[in-house]
């Protein structure tokens, strides 16, 4: 599906380019910014690979995947609606800041805050879920500050670090989707 271009107050929300995957190759393989992710990755994927994801999300027909940008043109983050499921009107939303000079600054809760008017005032999305791993605090508290609830816990739903760790699932419902 195509990304359109969106903007929040001061982030442009805007499709990938070829030039974030070398990006993505550094925020891959930082252990900090991928404590929390589902994959913990040891080595960067190849450039080609990158660009054959690039060209995968653009022909996704049940996501859209965004890269967050600065008004100065710095890319910091990604941002995707994906697995959308156009009968139910429910999408899962992911995000991560890479550049993590932005970290504690708000980005991800004023993105999160755009991506949702988006998902529910355009798209006509019902709910967006989230899965959050249950020691991953700044992330729930991006959720919290941004209307989502937790509604669910996957407990020991994975391995990290030698232990079983609890995921939390969080979601907000769009109150004007009756149907
Ligand atoms: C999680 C992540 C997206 C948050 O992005 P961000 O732009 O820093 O988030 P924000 O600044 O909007 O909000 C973070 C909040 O968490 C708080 N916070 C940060 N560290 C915290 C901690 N250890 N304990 C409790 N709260 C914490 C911040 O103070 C802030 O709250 P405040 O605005 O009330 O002060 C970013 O850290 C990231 O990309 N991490 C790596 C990838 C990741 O985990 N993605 C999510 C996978 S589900």
């Amino acid at each position: 599906m195509k990304s359109p271009q969106i903007k929040s107050p001061n982030y442009t929300i805007r499709p990938f380019e070829k030039e974030d995957a070398l990006l993505w190759q550094k925020w891959d393989t930082d252990p900090e910014i991928q404590a929390h992710m589902p994959e913990l990755r040891n080595e960067a994927q190849d450039i080609s690979t990158q660009y054959e994801y690039i060209e995968e999300c653009e022909n996704d027909e049940d996501g859209y995947y965004w890269s967050i940008e600065t008004r100065d043109r710095t890319t910091i983050g990604i941002v995707s609606l994906f697995e959308i499921d156009p009968h139910h009107k429910t999408v899962d939303l992911g995000i991560v800041i890479g550049d993590k000079e932005y970290w504690g600054k708000g980005v991800a809760t004023e993105v999160v805050n755009t991506i949702k008017e988006y998902a529910f005032n355009t798209l006509g999305i019902a709910r967006i879920s989230a899965e959050v791993e249950e020691d991953n605090l700044p992330m729930k508290k991006v959720f919290e500050k941004t209307g989502f609830e937790q509604d669910g816990v996957f407990r020991n739903a994975r391995a990290k670090n030698g232990k079983r760790i609890n995921v939390l699932h969080f979601g907000i419902c769009n109150t004007k989707q009756r149907l």
